[in-house]
């Protein structure tokens, strides 16, 4: 059965009322940021990665500038508007410029950044040159597998300092993170479109290695594992943008969740499905009474940090799993996710034309609290999930995880 046989026709007639909502927002806010690469909205104005100063063109390619594109690429998709496509396009030129500086690409997060933008693109229009940017971003994303331990290497750079409280000489080579499982789907397209399994091997092989190390017995999951890049031998793990060592940070649970339902899609390898199960069950017991999902599952009461990219991207992973398994097991499923979408939608949305972005309330790190990367602010990727769950209800958009 497909989702939209699940719906009630209450349930059907909220969605409806909200895709309204966000085309009719986007349609003024895509004006104000045609040459931007917002990553979040401060005080109502999108911020723009093209005119912040960074090391090694890295606020080019920061992780989430591939979002604002998806945004514009998935109305596109079902607009067929024109000007979506073009202001996209924006961003997508930019990214295709830092294709030749390799090292500011140095990073796993290569698949946030070209699945939404370049794979999207050439999958609603074919573009050659679309085809062409994510075949490359799909190459230097199997380029950081390593054979030793089966990961693929999240960042690099000598130290990662300030990330994990406490452990602030931590090495990256040997680093691998929650995170990474909703990047694979960039090398599992790029097997299914040039017919060459390795990408898919390797994506498999990180699956694996996630499942082994990631994992807990309660389905909560791990942020950073380090392994010995030499014999691949678990070393330790961390905390990282969550509360602690032994935590469940949100938005982790959500790349596990919706990163397992993914490569199950794509493989159907069972344990992959038993995985992303897992994880939703552990993250659906800890949903609050009010929908509103914290930034870390055991963080202290007070103070609220609030995770909508968690509850967005978790909701995504839901709606998809429930298409997956059998209708009695999925229906929960489904309303986990519509708790947190309606949530979002009544408690913690804007949806005045005049200000930008839609989602209120994300944080991107426990441990970091500033005007830019702080607590309980708008991200351009809690809105891109927010559309693609809403999306996904009505059966529209174009799946790209
Ligand atoms: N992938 C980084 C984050 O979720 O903040």
């Amino acid at each position: 059965m497909n989702i939209q046989e699940y719906l009630t026709a209450e349930d059907a007639a909220w969605a409806e009322q909200v895709i309204r909502k966000i085309h009719d927002k986007l349609l003024v806010v895509r004006e104000r940021s045609a040459d931007k690469i917002p990553s979040g909205a401060i005080d109502g104005v999108y911020d723009d990665k093209m005119k912040e100063e960074g090391p090694l063109g890295r606020t080019k390619t920061f992780w989430t500038n591939g979002f604002w594109a998806g945004i514009l690429l998935q109305l596109y998709s079902v607009t067929k508007d024109e000007r979506y496509a073009e202001i996209a396009r924006f961003t997508e030129d930019i990214l295709h410029d830092c294709l030749s500086e390799a090292e500011g690409l140095a990073t796993h997060d290569i698949g946030y950044l070209f699945l939404p933008s370049a794979a999207l693109d050439y999958k609603i229009t074919g573009s050659p040159k679309a085809l062409n940017d994510a075949s490359v971003a799909a190459n230097l994303l199997a380029g950081r597998f390593n054979p030793a331990g089966n990961y693929i290497r999240a960042w690099n750079g000598d130290t990662l300092p300030g990330f994990a409280p406490g452990d602030p000489e931590m090495h990256t080579v040997g680093l691998a993170i929650i995170d990474c499982m909703l990047n694979l789907p960039l090398l599992y397209w790029a097997s299914e479109t040039t017919k060459d399994p390795r990408y898919r091997l390797i994506a498999m092989r990180h699956a694996d290695t996630t499942m082994k190390h990631f994992i807990r017995e309660d389905g909560s999951v791990i942020h950073i594992v380090e392994f010995d890049p030499e014999t691949g031998m678990y070393i330790n793990d961390f905390g990282g943008q969550g509360y602690q060592k032994g935590s469940a940070w949100a938005r982790g649970q959500s790349w596990g969740l919706y990163g397992f339902t993914a490569s199950y899609k794509h493989t159907e390898k069972q344990e992959y499905l038993d995985t992303a199960r897992k994880i939703a069950a552990f993250f659906i017991a800890n949903i609050p009474s009010d929908g509103l999902v914290p930034e870390d599952f055991r963080q202290p009461a007070e103070p609220w940090a609030q995770d909508d990219i968690a509850a967005c991207a978790a909701s995504c992973g839901l709606i998809e799993l429930t298409g997956l398994v059998p209708e009695e097991e999925g229906r929960p499923y489904l309303e986990a996710a519509l708790r947190m979408l309606k949530a979002i939608d009544a408690k913690s949305a804007d949806w005045n034309p005049e200000t930008d972005g839609i989602t209120m309330r994300g944080t991107t790190a426990y441990h970091v609290r500033d005007k830019v990367h702080g607590w309980n602010k708008n991200y351009v990727y809690a809105d891109y999930f927010f559309i693609e769950a809403l999306l996904k209800l009505k059966g529209q958009g174009i799946y790209i995880w």
